[in-house]
């Protein structure tokens, strides 16, 4: 990731939704018009992200700790740690999250092509980069931490780890940094014998952003294990989000997952014009959280591939056996079939969904 890539990726428009559409307008259509409708709702509903009470939650717990920190007095900070397990979309959210917050920082100067600047000193003009991304490499270590961050700016990569440490300072006040993102934080190498420095940095690096009154947000998969959470000085200061897949198992759960379906499907009915109100949180719920256990990115695939597979065989509703013979992610294959075992034994899959429409 660089800076000029995220601004970017700021400025991007999300996909605009195609029109809803009648049977028989769908019908009406020529088979290339209707082929490229088709390619369209697919890729719109892939881009589809889904909102749960948690994700809601862990969006404001963000901004309220990063604001905390803005006006708590210079000096360490807390580090916000985004923590679940892999594929359950923490890359996602704090993306969502700190993208926004990075519109709003840079305000109307979003729409320029170019890296908004300010006025760094009377006469010198600096690129203004509120927001930095880092997306860890496997085992990285001090060295490759630094080198990162200098390449998201565009700086040169030579020199020793204090000089580059050094560097980072003043590129910190140069470019106005107020958050830090370091994604993967699981990948740095913290079991090795330099897991100390390792540590030592990543604490260097939140005193140096708090005083500056910016933030450390570490995402990372099952970081309750890891030697960051374990360190006295770091778990002082971490506040911890943790995410986890939707589960089913009390009556509450089941309420929250017929309401996230219930989210999805107001999103997505219109596009379906054979289907009845209640197809995704009454009809099909049980079966969509066998089949993805409650992972919103394999939702999001299962019901778009679904649908596209209904829609090329003329059905425009979700049956059964479109469900089925969707292409799941490998997690979601291999925890599926199992779920299947275990129901025919418990009630362990068939959450008590009252079924709303047929
Ligand atoms: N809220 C959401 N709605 C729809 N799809 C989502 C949502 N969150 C994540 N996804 C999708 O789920 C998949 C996994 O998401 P993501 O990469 O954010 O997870 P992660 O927890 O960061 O994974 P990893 O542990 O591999 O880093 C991606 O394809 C993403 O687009
Ligand atoms: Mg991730």
């Amino acid at each position: 990731m660089t800076a000029r890539l995220w601004h970017d990726q700021a400025r991007g428009e999300s996909l605009i939704a195609p029109p809803p559409k009648t049977i028989a307008q769908l019908r009406a259509m020529a088979t290339s018009t209707r082929m490229q409708y088709l390619r369209h709702r697919r890729r719109w509903m892939r881009s589809l992200r889904f909102e749960t009470p948690a994700i809601q939650q862990a969006y404001q717990t963000m901004t309220d700790l990063v604001e905390d920190n803005a006006v708590s007095p210079p000096g360490a900070k807390d580090v916000i740690a985004v923590t679940a397990p892999f594929a359950v979309g923490k890359s996602t959210l704090v993306r969502t999250w700190a993208q926004d917050h990075y519109r709003d920082i840079i305000g109307d100067r979003i729409h320029l092509s170019q890296l908004p600047t300010w006025n760094r000193e009377v006469g010198v003009v600096a690129d203004e980069v509120p927001v930095v991304w880092l997306d860890l490499e496997a085992a990285s270590k001090v060295r490759a931490f630094n080198l990162q961050l200098l390449q998201y700016f565009g700086y040169p990569l030579s020199g020793a780890v204090t000089d580059l440490t050094a560097r980072i300072h003043r590129i910190l006040d140069a470019h106005r940094v107020r958050l830090l993102v370091v994604d993967d934080t699981n990948l740095l190498n913290l079991r090795h014998k330099d897991a100390r420095d390792v540590l030592d940095h990543l604490k260097h690096i939140n005193t140096v952003l708090g005083q500056r009154g910016a933030s450390l947000v570490l995402v990372g998969a099952d970081l309750e294990d890891s030697a960051i959470f374990r360190d006295p000085q770091m778990a002082g200061r971490l506040r911890t989000i943790s995410l986890k897949p939707c589960t089913i198992d009390t009556p509450a759960e089941v309420t929250r997952w017929q309401n996230t379906l219930a989210g999805i499907e107001h999103l997505v009915l219109p596009y379906l014009p054979a289907a009845s109100q209640g197809i995704l949180a009454g009809h099909h719920a049980p079966r969509i959280w066998r089949l993805t256990q409650g992972y919103l990115g394999d939702v999001a695939r299962l019901i778009a591939e679904a649908a596209h597979l209904a829609a090329q065989e003329d059905t425009w509703t979700l049956r059964i056996a479109d469900l089925e013979r969707t292409q799941l992610s490998k997690r979601a294959q291999v925890a599926a079939p199992r779920l299947r075992e275990t129901a025919a034994g418990r009630p362990r899959e068939a959450p008590s969904v009252e079924v709303a429409a047929s």
